[in-house]
């Protein structure tokens, strides 16, 4: 089975190769009457999009996104809404350069994924990745569009954090600086670091891999699932499931590993608005898979890309040793690309645990829980 579709009530199939003539998906489960058309979608597209520094693939894809089916006019405003039917989102491809692809056509690129696919299939397009491309991850992004509109007052931000062994000052975090380098960076020196390293490592023909925190707030306590499905279990899949991605953290994370139990315990207080405040997040928003109302925060390491022209081993199809090096366009850091990407799934999944809670339970509970007795 090859399973192309994610979530429960939130449910996105995608489809599309990176060399075929389009990519594509299907929303379905998006509830009616929401405002929506290609211009709320078109801005996250465009983030993601290869292209637009020398420090991301070459590849020139406009990336411009149609709605084929789902919206519909609303008669009393005139505005174009989801009509709760499957919304399916398409994208032309229209730079794609096969022949770059030929001479490794027979050969496996260690860390990429011409082998399992033959391995599971027996036979793969090798044609810039196939549905291996990280080209898919356009649809996931249009998606995730869609996702934060469905639950109010979500905000989810994205940022790099690290390229290689260069860190970015957390004392120094401006979100308002994310959108001012290629970086997607919220510390400005350190991304003025970023480009010299990068620099480095694009011209000796290597690559590098990278940590991107997501930050989701607006999440109401209440969201999640407490046994399976638990909302940092889904997130962690949902980021682990874009392609390059070999770590995800919640909160503290790994470095939880190495704090008491009571620098680890996030504390409660009364807050001004009468309503519970922890005094620290560790958790990164989740408890008992179960979301506490503070702002969601997960990390993700990337790899280094495997697509180097650095001379590596290999074998190839016919079972002979041989060495291949990557010519073509590429992303010496896929991290960059991969901020928009992480944060469309963890707007997925989010939207997904909306809409699960508002079908179990409806109105969430009114706080205080219980009153006490005189
Ligand atoms: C935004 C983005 C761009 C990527 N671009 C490339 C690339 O240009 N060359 C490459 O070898 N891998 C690239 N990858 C990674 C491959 O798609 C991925 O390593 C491959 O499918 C094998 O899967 P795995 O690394 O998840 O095991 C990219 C990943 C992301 C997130």
């Amino acid at each position: 089975m090859s399973f192309n579709t994610f979530g429960h009530l939130f449910r996105v199939t995608t489809f599309g190769e990176s060399h075929g003539p389009a990519i594509g998906c299907v929303v379905d489960g998006c509830p009616p009457r929401i405002p929506l058309s290609e211009a709320d979608i078109q801005p996250y597209l465009d983030k993601r999009r290869p292209g637009q520094s020398r420090f991301t693939t070459q590849r020139q894809e406009p990336d411009t996104v149609k709605i084929l089916s789902g919206v519909f006019a609303d008669e009393a405003t005139g505005r174009q809404v989801t009509t709760g039917t499957p919304i399916a989102l398409l994208i032309d491809n229209v730079d794609q350069r096969s022949r770059d692809y030929s001479a490794i056509k027979d050969v496996y690129r260690p860390g990429h994924a011409g082998y399992t696919y033959d391995a599971k299939y027996g036979l793969h397009d090798y044609r810039g990745g196939g549905r291996a491309s990280a080209r898919e991850t356009a649809m996931r992004v249009a998606a995730g569009a869609i996702a934060r509109k469905i639950v109010p007052g979500l905000i989810v931000r994205g940022a790099l954090v690290q390229i290689g062994p260069h860190k970015v000052d957390r004392a120094a975090w401006n979100w308002a600086e994310v959108d001012n380098n290629p970086f997607f960076c919220p510390d400005a020196k350190a991304a003025a670091g970023f480009a010299d390293f990068l620099d480095g490592v694009r011209k000796r023909g290597s690559s590098v891999g990278a940590i991107i925190e997501v930050v989701a707030e607006g999440v109401p306590a209440g969201l999640g699932a407490p046994v399976y499905d638990k909302l940092d279990g889904d997130l962690a899949g949902a980021l682990m499931g874009i392609n390059a991605v070999k770590g995800v953290e919640i909160g503290a994370g790994f470095a939880a590993a190495e704090l008491s139990g009571e620098e680890n315990a996030d504390e409660m207080r009364m807050g001004n608005d009468g309503k519970p405040l922890f005094l620290s997040n560790n958790a990164g928003g989740v408890l008992g898979g179960i979301s506490t109302g503070q702002p969601i925060v997960v990390r993700f390491a990337v790899k280094p890309t495997s697509s180097i022209l650095v001379p590596r081993r290999t074998v190839d199809r016919y079972g002979r040793e041989t060495e291949v090096v990557t010519k073509g366009r590429h992303d010496p850091c896929v991290g960059i690309r991969a901020v928009p990407i992480g944060e469309a799934m963890v707007a997925c999944v989010i939207a997904d645990h909306y809409l699960r809670q508002r079908g179990q339970v409806g109105e969430a509970p009114a706080w205080p829980f219980r009153t006490p007795q005189a």
